[in-house]
């Protein structure tokens, strides 16, 4: 199983909050985020058959992400503590395959809800994914979701596109994982940096057909 962890971060290493990120114009006049990235971002996407997205970072893109969503290609696993907070979102999404991840599961509801404690989210989602054949899963944030996935060892690829911007505000990425990487690709765009890794003590198999283990 292939699960990648990708985002996009200063060059002090800070994911940028929705503030600096929900307005495509804000974003241009930062700097944050080439077309070119844009681009890569959109052909990654293809190659994944299930999308990890938090609910704030689904609140905070949803304009982006919406007209992906309805294609209906993909399986979006959204994990929430509050998804009575979002109910007003049920319509909007109503013809998109999204999976809510919760440890609180309104009865009657299973079909697109996903049972899972909170420590257990990474390991619960990867599980799902492999039992419905779907191997390749693309974790798109935000911070909190990253870590969790990162601190369980439940990432086999990271790809991070750096941009020229020392960031004062936003989202460190807080790690208690010893997560080691293998440098895959390194490329210039005009003024951004992309790169890959491979996690090398992944606890999942990175084959298309591997299991999902439990976290380390
Ligand atoms: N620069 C980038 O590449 C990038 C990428 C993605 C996102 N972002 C930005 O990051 C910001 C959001 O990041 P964030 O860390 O605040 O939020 P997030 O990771 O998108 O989502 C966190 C939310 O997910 C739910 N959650 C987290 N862990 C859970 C668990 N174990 N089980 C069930 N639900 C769980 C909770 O939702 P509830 O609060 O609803 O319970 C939590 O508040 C946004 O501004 C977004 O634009 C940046």
């Amino acid at each position: 199983m292939k699960v990648c962890c990708k985002w996009l971060a200063s060059a002090n290493g800070i994911l940028a909050t929705h503030a600096h990120e929900s307005d495509q114009a804000r974003r241009q006049q930062l700097g944050f985020g080439s077309t070119e990235d844009t681009r890569r971002l959109l052909e990654t996407v293809q190659r994944y058959a299930a999308i990890v997205m938090g609910a704030r970072t689904l609140i905070a893109n949803l304009a982006e992400w919406l007209p992906l969503m309805r294609t209906g290609q993909h399986l979006w696993y959204i994990p929430t503590q509050f998804q009575q907070s979002y109910q007003h979102l049920l319509p909007v999404l109503q013809s998109c395959r999204v999976v809510w991840v919760s440890s609180a599961v309104p009865p009657g509801e299973r079909d697109s809800y996903l049972p899972s404690s909170f420590a257990q989210l990474p390991v619960t989602i990867c599980q799902d994914a492999h039992a419905r054949g779907l191997n390749h899963l693309l974790v798109l944030g935000g911070a909190q979701i990253y870590q969790q996935f990162l601190d369980t060892h439940t990432v086999t690829d990271l790809e991070m596109t750096f941009s020229p911007l020392l960031l004062a505000r936003g989202i460190p990425l807080q790690l208690r994982s010893t997560v080691q990487l293998e440098l895959m690709e390194m490329t210039q765009y005009a003024s951004e940096v992309y790169v890959s890794y491979r996690v090398l003590n992944s606890s999942i198999g990175s084959e298309p057909s591997g299991g999902v283990g439990s976290p380390g």
